[in-house]
């Protein structure tokens, strides 16, 4: 294997509790890589293994060419790790968190003021490095987090659900801090519950009980669901559902805010017959077109049927 990062059948025991189950990478440079699965899926525990701050029970991983257990100490020096619960100090500044995770990894000189404003401005924190980081919002939080990960350049960073619990806007322009970097030639690997940034991602992995059950790009996943899907827009979305999910030709039934997806064998038979048969039950339907699936869906749908 080739890649900046790579692994092999990396496993996690805790007692006796098997949170990750024989994870393998091969991670190009300057790959956005994304990690998504649900609650407890070893996303977290994956990542502090690849980051060197966690021993594996099996396997082996190298990141940036270096062992990631005999060579952690070293590996600290060319990656990134902003943990899921990192914390910030409150009664510092903004600029005095970033001074004090400068000092820690050793950037002084002439480098450290620069790149400290260079930081400050790449992560839209410039006007406000003189406030107390206890009393920003959660998503400057965040893009202070990110900031003080990146305090010594590495050319890998580990993001551990960055975006979690803030508000669409301020995901969009973490986002935008993250395809900067992206340009820059930085390989990410970040995990989230949020399938919409999982479509940014240059590759994916879907984690689930401990395994990585599909791996690919966001379309290629994409297009893993099974047949054709259709959207329909109906007030009477209950009715729908419960009538729809016993038509036949249908694979799955999911319920998307005011919308019902219907995964079907075949779009065109399908949504006339799904009509005919709503109608009858006293459902209104305002549209039936067909549509494709999000990633959303596709890992729904995957893992309904495992
Ligand atoms: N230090 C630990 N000691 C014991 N069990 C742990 C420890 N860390 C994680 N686990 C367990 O391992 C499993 C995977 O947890 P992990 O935190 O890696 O999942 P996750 O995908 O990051 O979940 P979340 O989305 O909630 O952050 C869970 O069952 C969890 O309870
Ligand atoms: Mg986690």
């Amino acid at each position: 294997m080739t890649g900046q990062i790579t692994a092999t059948q990396l496993s996690k025991t805790f007692r006796k509790n098997q949170a990750v189950r024989g994870v393998s990478f091969d991670i190009a440079p300057g790959e956005i890589y994304g990690l998504i699965g649900p609650d407890g899926a070893g996303k977290t525990t994956t990542i502090r293994m690849l980051a060197g701050v966690m021993d594996p029970t099996r396997g082996t991983a190298r990141v940036n060419g270096l062992d990631t257990t005999r060579q952690a100490e070293q590996l600290r020096a060319h990656v990134g790790y902003m943990a899921q619960k990192f914390s910030l100090y409150g009664d510092l500044s903004v600029r005095e968190n970033i001074e004090f995770y400068a000092d820690i990894f050793g950037v002084r000189g002439k480098a450290r003021a620069e790149r400290i404003a260079r930081l400050l401005k790449f992560a839209r924190l410039d006007q406000f490095q003189d406030r107390d980081a206890g009393v920003l919002s959660g998503g400057m939080k965040k893009k202070l987090g990110l900031a003080c990960a990146f305090i010594h350049r590495p050319r890998v960073l580990f993001l551990d659900e960055p975006t979690n619990g803030v508000d669409p806007i301020s995901r969009r322009e973490f986002w935008d801090i993250l395809s900067d970097l992206h340009i820059e030639g930085v390989t990410i690997f970040i995990s989230t519950a949020y399938l919409d940034e999982a479509e940014r991602c240059s590759r994916v992995g879907l984690m689930y009980r401990g395994e990585i059950i599909r791996e690919g790009t966001p379309i290629a996943l994409r297009q893993l669901v099974q047949g054709d899907l259709l959207a329909i827009i109906t007030p009477d979305l209950q009715i729908a559902e419960n009538v729809a999910q016993k038509l036949p030709g249908i694979f799955e039934v999911q319920v998307y805010g005011d919308r019902l997806h219907v995964f079907v064998d075949a779009g065109a038979t399908r949504a006339r017959e799904i009509e005919i048969a709503l109608v009858a039950a006293g459902a209104t339907i305002k549209q039936i077109r067909p549509a494709a699936p999000h990633l959303q869906e596709a890992f729904i749908s995957l893992i309904s049927h495992l």
